[in-house]
Protein backbone atom coordinates (compact mmCIF):
# COMPACT_ATOMS: atom_id res chain seq x y z
CA UNK A 1 0.00 0.00 0.00
CA UNK A 2 1.95 3.50 -1.42
CA UNK A 3 0.40 4.93 1.31
CA UNK A 4 1.64 3.72 4.16
CA UNK A 5 4.83 4.92 3.72
CA UNK A 6 3.13 8.31 3.22
CA UNK A 7 1.75 8.84 6.82
CA UNK A 8 2.78 9.18 10.27
CA UNK A 9 5.12 6.70 11.02
CA UNK A 10 4.20 5.58 14.88
CA UNK A 11 8.44 4.56 15.39
CA UNK A 12 9.59 7.75 14.81
CA UNK A 13 12.86 8.89 16.45
CA UNK A 14 15.04 11.89 16.80
CA UNK A 15 17.09 9.79 14.40
CA UNK A 16 15.16 10.71 11.51
CA UNK A 17 15.37 14.52 11.78
CA UNK A 18 17.53 16.60 9.85
CA UNK A 19 20.35 18.04 11.23
CA UNK A 20 19.32 21.19 12.78
CA UNK A 21 16.51 19.82 14.40
CA UNK A 22 18.39 16.57 16.08
CA UNK A 23 20.45 19.42 17.55
CA UNK A 24 17.99 21.56 18.81
CA UNK A 25 15.68 18.42 20.21
CA UNK A 26 18.63 16.67 21.45
CA UNK A 27 19.80 19.82 23.42
CA UNK A 28 16.17 20.32 25.35
CA UNK A 29 16.29 16.31 25.95
CA UNK A 30 19.51 16.86 27.89
CA UNK A 31 18.04 20.26 29.75
CA UNK A 32 15.95 19.79 32.64
CA UNK A 33 14.24 22.87 33.31
CA UNK A 34 11.26 21.43 35.38
CA UNK A 35 13.84 18.65 37.43
CA UNK A 36 12.01 15.79 36.03
CA UNK A 37 12.94 12.65 37.79
CA UNK A 38 12.71 9.61 36.28
CA UNK A 39 13.77 6.13 37.42
CA UNK A 40 14.35 5.04 33.99
CA UNK A 41 12.77 1.08 33.30
CA UNK A 42 15.22 -1.16 31.73
CA UNK A 43 12.64 -3.47 29.87
CA UNK A 44 9.95 -1.09 27.64
CA UNK A 45 7.37 -3.80 25.72
CA UNK A 46 6.13 -1.67 23.10
CA UNK A 47 1.91 -1.60 23.89
CA UNK A 48 -0.91 -2.09 22.38
CA UNK A 49 -2.98 0.76 20.66
CA UNK A 50 -6.29 -0.56 22.92
CA UNK A 51 -3.82 -0.84 26.09
CA UNK A 52 -2.09 2.58 25.87
CA UNK A 53 -5.78 3.85 25.61
CA UNK A 54 -6.35 1.52 29.28
CA UNK A 55 -2.78 3.21 30.93
CA UNK A 56 -3.95 6.70 29.87
CA UNK A 57 -7.63 6.03 31.62
CA UNK A 58 -5.46 4.50 34.79
CA UNK A 59 -2.79 6.42 35.03
CA UNK A 60 -4.18 9.76 34.23
CA UNK A 61 -6.41 12.22 36.51
CA UNK A 62 -7.93 15.05 34.10
CA UNK A 63 -7.51 17.46 37.16
CA UNK A 64 -8.07 21.16 37.18
CA UNK A 65 -7.91 23.78 40.39
CA UNK A 66 -10.69 24.18 42.80
CA UNK A 67 -11.31 26.88 44.80
CA UNK A 68 -10.61 24.66 47.59
CA UNK A 69 -6.98 23.64 46.79
CA UNK A 70 -4.13 25.07 49.41
CA UNK A 71 -2.23 27.19 48.70
CA UNK A 72 -5.14 29.15 46.45
CA UNK A 73 -7.69 28.43 48.85
CA UNK A 74 -5.66 30.52 51.49
CA UNK A 75 -5.43 33.41 48.96
CA UNK A 76 -7.25 36.72 48.75
CA UNK A 77 -8.65 35.99 44.87
CA UNK A 78 -9.61 32.14 45.67
CA UNK A 79 -12.79 32.48 44.88
CA UNK A 80 -12.32 33.52 41.57
CA UNK A 81 -11.28 29.90 40.92
CA UNK A 82 -13.94 27.35 39.87
CA UNK A 83 -15.22 25.21 42.70
CA UNK A 84 -15.83 22.22 40.72
CA UNK A 85 -13.62 19.96 38.44
CA UNK A 86 -13.92 21.07 34.66
CA UNK A 87 -14.73 17.35 34.04
CA UNK A 88 -18.00 17.62 36.36
CA UNK A 89 -18.89 20.65 35.31
CA UNK A 90 -18.45 20.23 30.95
CA UNK A 91 -19.45 17.25 28.93
CA UNK A 92 -20.28 14.56 28.48
CA UNK A 93 -20.27 14.90 24.48
CA UNK A 94 -21.38 12.44 21.90
CA UNK A 95 -18.51 13.63 19.46
CA UNK A 96 -15.69 16.15 19.64
CA UNK A 97 -13.29 17.89 17.27
CA UNK A 98 -9.91 18.80 18.47
CA UNK A 99 -8.35 21.07 15.80
CA UNK A 100 -4.79 21.47 15.81
CA UNK A 101 -3.19 24.57 14.94
CA UNK A 102 -1.29 23.25 11.61
CA UNK A 103 -0.52 24.82 8.58
CA UNK A 104 -2.11 21.76 6.72
CA UNK A 105 -5.38 22.58 7.61
CA UNK A 106 -5.01 25.74 4.99
CA UNK A 107 -7.82 24.57 2.16
CA UNK A 108 -8.35 21.47 3.87
CA UNK A 109 -12.03 22.38 3.77
CA UNK A 110 -13.05 20.67 6.99
CA UNK A 111 -14.70 23.54 8.54
CA UNK A 112 -18.14 21.86 7.70
CA UNK A 113 -16.69 18.14 9.24
CA UNK A 114 -15.40 20.16 12.47
CA UNK A 115 -18.69 22.10 12.93
CA UNK A 116 -20.47 19.10 13.00
CA UNK A 117 -19.16 17.60 16.47
CA UNK A 118 -20.67 18.82 19.72
CA UNK A 119 -17.84 20.00 21.01
CA UNK A 120 -14.91 21.66 19.38
CA UNK A 121 -11.70 22.56 21.23
CA UNK A 122 -8.95 24.76 19.47
CA UNK A 123 -5.52 25.92 21.21
CA UNK A 124 -4.33 29.48 21.63
CA UNK A 125 -4.58 32.16 19.34
CA UNK A 126 -6.32 30.18 16.56
CA UNK A 127 -8.98 32.18 15.09
CA UNK A 128 -12.06 30.75 12.96
CA UNK A 129 -12.67 34.14 11.27
CA UNK A 130 -12.15 34.18 7.50
CA UNK A 131 -11.16 30.50 8.35
CA UNK A 132 -14.27 29.06 8.72
CA UNK A 133 -14.01 27.13 5.52
CA UNK A 134 -10.84 25.32 6.46
CA UNK A 135 -11.47 24.70 10.16
CA UNK A 136 -15.05 25.73 10.88
CA UNK A 137 -16.35 28.34 13.21
CA UNK A 138 -17.71 27.02 16.35
CA UNK A 139 -15.32 26.88 19.83
CA UNK A 140 -16.35 25.11 22.65
CA UNK A 141 -13.30 25.10 24.77
CA UNK A 142 -10.06 26.95 24.12
CA UNK A 143 -7.05 25.65 25.71
CA UNK A 144 -4.26 28.58 26.26
CA UNK A 145 -0.58 28.10 27.50
CA UNK A 146 0.48 31.06 29.97
CA UNK A 147 2.74 32.00 27.35
CA UNK A 148 -0.23 33.57 25.02
CA UNK A 149 -1.72 34.69 28.27
CA UNK A 150 1.33 37.47 29.16
CA UNK A 151 2.77 38.28 25.45
CA UNK A 152 1.82 41.51 24.34
CA UNK A 153 1.56 40.20 21.16
CA UNK A 154 -1.90 38.28 21.46
CA UNK A 155 -3.61 40.79 23.67
CA UNK A 156 -4.85 37.97 25.69
CA UNK A 157 -6.57 40.70 27.84
CA UNK A 158 -8.41 42.91 25.12
CA UNK A 159 -9.07 40.48 22.25
CA UNK A 160 -12.44 39.00 20.81
CA UNK A 161 -10.32 36.10 20.30
CA UNK A 162 -10.48 34.56 23.61
CA UNK A 163 -14.00 35.53 24.70
CA UNK A 164 -16.30 32.66 22.92
CA UNK A 165 -16.29 29.31 24.79
CA UNK A 166 -14.58 27.97 28.13
CA UNK A 167 -11.44 28.65 28.43
CA UNK A 168 -8.83 26.46 30.08
CA UNK A 169 -5.08 27.97 30.66
CA UNK A 170 -1.73 25.48 31.88
CA UNK A 171 1.55 26.51 32.62
CA UNK A 172 4.49 24.36 32.39
CA UNK A 173 5.09 23.46 35.86
CA UNK A 174 7.91 21.96 38.27
CA UNK A 175 7.62 17.95 37.40
CA UNK A 176 6.70 17.73 41.13
CA UNK A 177 3.48 19.14 40.64
CA UNK A 178 3.75 20.99 43.96
CA UNK A 179 1.72 24.03 43.57
CA UNK A 180 2.90 25.69 46.43
CA UNK A 181 6.52 25.59 44.59
CA UNK A 182 4.45 26.30 41.34
CA UNK A 183 3.28 29.36 42.30
CA UNK A 184 6.25 31.20 43.39
CA UNK A 185 7.87 30.18 40.42
CA UNK A 186 5.82 30.03 36.96
CA UNK A 187 7.06 29.90 33.92
CA UNK A 188 4.88 33.04 32.56
CA UNK A 189 3.05 34.73 34.93
CA UNK A 190 -0.70 32.67 34.73
CA UNK A 191 -2.38 33.61 37.80
CA UNK A 192 -1.77 37.16 37.21
CA UNK A 193 -3.57 37.35 33.80
CA UNK A 194 -5.63 34.51 35.04
CA UNK A 195 -7.34 37.42 37.67
CA UNK A 196 -6.64 40.48 35.40
CA UNK A 197 -9.08 38.20 33.02
CA UNK A 198 -11.64 37.08 35.48
CA UNK A 199 -12.09 40.37 36.06
CA UNK A 200 -12.21 41.66 32.90
CA UNK A 201 -14.69 38.78 31.42
CA UNK A 202 -16.38 37.16 35.33
CA UNK A 203 -19.00 35.30 33.33
CA UNK A 204 -17.43 33.27 30.99
CA UNK A 205 -16.14 29.77 32.34
CA UNK A 206 -12.38 29.84 32.76
CA UNK A 207 -10.43 27.07 34.41
CA UNK A 208 -6.41 25.63 35.34
CA UNK A 209 -5.00 22.82 34.43
CA UNK A 210 -3.58 21.01 37.48
CA UNK A 211 0.11 20.44 37.09
CA UNK A 212 0.08 16.57 37.72
CA UNK A 213 -2.01 16.24 34.94
CA UNK A 214 0.57 17.62 32.50
CA UNK A 215 3.65 15.22 34.14
CA UNK A 216 1.14 12.29 33.61
CA UNK A 217 0.51 12.71 30.62
CA UNK A 218 4.58 13.19 29.92
CA UNK A 219 4.58 10.11 31.47
CA UNK A 220 2.90 7.91 29.76
CA UNK A 221 4.91 9.40 26.37
CA UNK A 222 8.35 8.51 28.21
CA UNK A 223 7.21 4.83 29.76
CA UNK A 224 6.07 4.09 26.27
CA UNK A 225 9.22 5.44 24.05
CA UNK A 226 12.35 3.57 23.46
CA UNK A 227 14.47 6.36 23.53
CA UNK A 228 15.03 9.36 26.79
CA UNK A 229 11.79 12.58 25.53
CA UNK A 230 12.28 15.90 25.86
CA UNK A 231 12.09 16.87 29.66
CA UNK A 232 9.41 19.19 28.94
CA UNK A 233 5.59 19.19 29.25
CA UNK A 234 3.36 17.98 26.51
CA UNK A 235 2.28 19.79 23.79
CA UNK A 236 -1.23 22.08 24.32
CA UNK A 237 -2.40 19.83 21.22
CA UNK A 238 -1.52 16.23 23.41
CA UNK A 239 -3.17 17.93 26.57
CA UNK A 240 -6.30 18.65 24.72
CA UNK A 241 -6.70 15.35 23.06
CA UNK A 242 -6.19 14.06 26.44
CA UNK A 243 -9.11 16.29 27.96
CA UNK A 244 -11.24 15.96 25.02
CA UNK A 245 -11.31 12.29 25.72
CA UNK A 246 -12.34 12.77 29.05
CA UNK A 247 -14.97 14.73 27.81
CA UNK A 248 -16.27 13.05 25.17
CA UNK A 249 -17.25 9.43 24.06
CA UNK A 250 -15.36 9.73 20.44
CA UNK A 251 -12.85 12.17 19.80
CA UNK A 252 -11.66 13.13 16.21
CA UNK A 253 -8.45 14.91 15.84
CA UNK A 254 -7.75 16.97 12.88
CA UNK A 255 -4.55 17.63 11.61
CA UNK A 256 -2.40 16.33 14.24
CA UNK A 257 -1.01 13.91 12.51
CA UNK A 258 -0.70 15.56 9.12
CA UNK A 259 -2.31 14.54 6.27
CA UNK A 260 -1.31 14.75 2.30
CA UNK A 261 -1.45 18.33 2.50
CA UNK A 262 1.54 18.17 4.92
CA UNK A 263 3.87 21.46 4.69
CA UNK A 264 6.39 23.26 6.69
CA UNK A 265 3.62 25.71 7.19
CA UNK A 266 3.46 26.13 10.88
CA UNK A 267 -0.24 27.36 11.49
CA UNK A 268 -2.96 28.20 9.00
CA UNK A 269 -3.52 31.38 10.15
CA UNK A 270 0.45 32.77 10.21
CA UNK A 271 2.70 32.81 7.05
CA UNK A 272 5.59 30.96 9.17
CA UNK A 273 7.47 27.95 8.09
CA UNK A 274 9.30 25.93 10.91
CA UNK A 275 9.19 22.15 10.42
CA UNK A 276 9.91 22.14 14.41
CA UNK A 277 6.02 22.64 14.46
CA UNK A 278 4.97 19.78 13.30
CA UNK A 279 8.22 17.84 14.55
CA UNK A 280 8.87 19.22 17.78
CA UNK A 281 11.63 21.19 19.38
CA UNK A 282 10.78 22.25 22.89
CA UNK A 283 7.72 19.55 23.41
CA UNK A 284 8.00 15.87 22.86
CA UNK A 285 5.63 16.84 20.00
CA UNK A 286 7.69 13.64 18.00
CA UNK A 287 6.85 11.28 20.51
CA UNK A 288 2.92 12.29 21.11
CA UNK A 289 2.43 11.99 17.50
CA UNK A 290 3.64 8.23 17.84
CA UNK A 291 1.24 7.30 20.38
CA UNK A 292 -1.41 9.00 19.02
CA UNK A 293 -0.87 6.93 15.42
CA UNK A 294 -0.61 3.65 17.65
CA UNK A 295 -3.90 4.89 19.50
CA UNK A 296 -5.68 5.70 15.94
CA UNK A 297 -8.86 3.25 15.86
CA UNK A 298 -9.70 4.68 12.41
CA UNK A 299 -7.20 3.78 8.97
CA UNK A 300 -4.38 5.72 7.49
CA UNK A 301 -6.43 6.63 4.53
CA UNK A 302 -8.45 8.80 6.88
CA UNK A 303 -5.00 10.35 7.95
CA UNK A 304 -3.94 10.76 4.46
CA UNK A 305 -7.23 12.71 3.03
CA UNK A 306 -8.75 13.94 6.03
CA UNK A 307 -6.04 14.12 8.22
CA UNK A 308 -8.37 12.74 11.15
CA UNK A 309 -7.51 10.50 13.85
CA UNK A 310 -10.39 8.43 15.80
CA UNK A 311 -9.65 8.21 19.56
CA UNK A 312 -12.39 6.65 22.27
CA UNK A 313 -13.85 8.30 24.57
CA UNK A 314 -11.68 7.06 28.57
CA UNK A 315 -15.36 6.21 29.40
CA UNK A 316 -16.39 4.14 27.09
CA UNK A 317 -13.13 1.67 27.58
CA UNK A 318 -13.50 -1.48 28.90
CA UNK A 319 -10.32 -2.18 30.64
O1 LIG B 1 1.34 26.17 18.07
P1 LIG B 1 0.24 25.79 18.99
O2 LIG B 1 0.74 25.14 20.27
O3 LIG B 1 -0.71 26.91 19.30
O4 LIG B 1 -0.61 24.70 18.21
C1 LIG B 1 -1.55 23.89 18.86
C2 LIG B 1 -1.13 22.44 18.82
O5 LIG B 1 -1.30 21.90 17.51
C3 LIG B 1 0.33 22.21 19.14
O6 LIG B 1 0.53 22.18 20.55
C4 LIG B 1 0.62 20.89 18.45
O7 LIG B 1 0.22 19.83 19.26
C5 LIG B 1 -0.28 20.96 17.22
N1 LIG B 1 0.44 21.40 16.00
C6 LIG B 1 0.99 20.44 15.16
N2 LIG B 1 1.64 20.81 14.01
C7 LIG B 1 1.76 22.11 13.67
C8 LIG B 1 1.22 23.11 14.51
C9 LIG B 1 0.56 22.71 15.68
O8 LIG B 1 0.90 19.25 15.44
N3 LIG B 1 2.37 22.44 12.52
Amino acid sequence: NGLLGKVWDDNMSIKMLGTRLKKVVANYQAMNKYGVDVSSSSSRPKLSGPELLCQLKEKVDVVTLTSDLLPFSSLPWASQLPPKLLTSDLGPYKTCAVVSSAGSLHRSGLGKEIDSHDAVLRFNAAPVSGYEKDVGSKTTVRLINSQVMASDEHRFLSSSLYSTGVLVAWDPAPFSADLTQWYNKTDYPIFTQYQRYRKLHPLQPFYILHPRFEWQVWQRIQDNMAEPIQKNPPSSGFLGTVLMMSLCDVVHVYEFLPSRRKTELCHYYQRFYDAACTLGAYHPLLYEKNLVKRMNQASDLDIYTHGRVTLPGLSKLNC
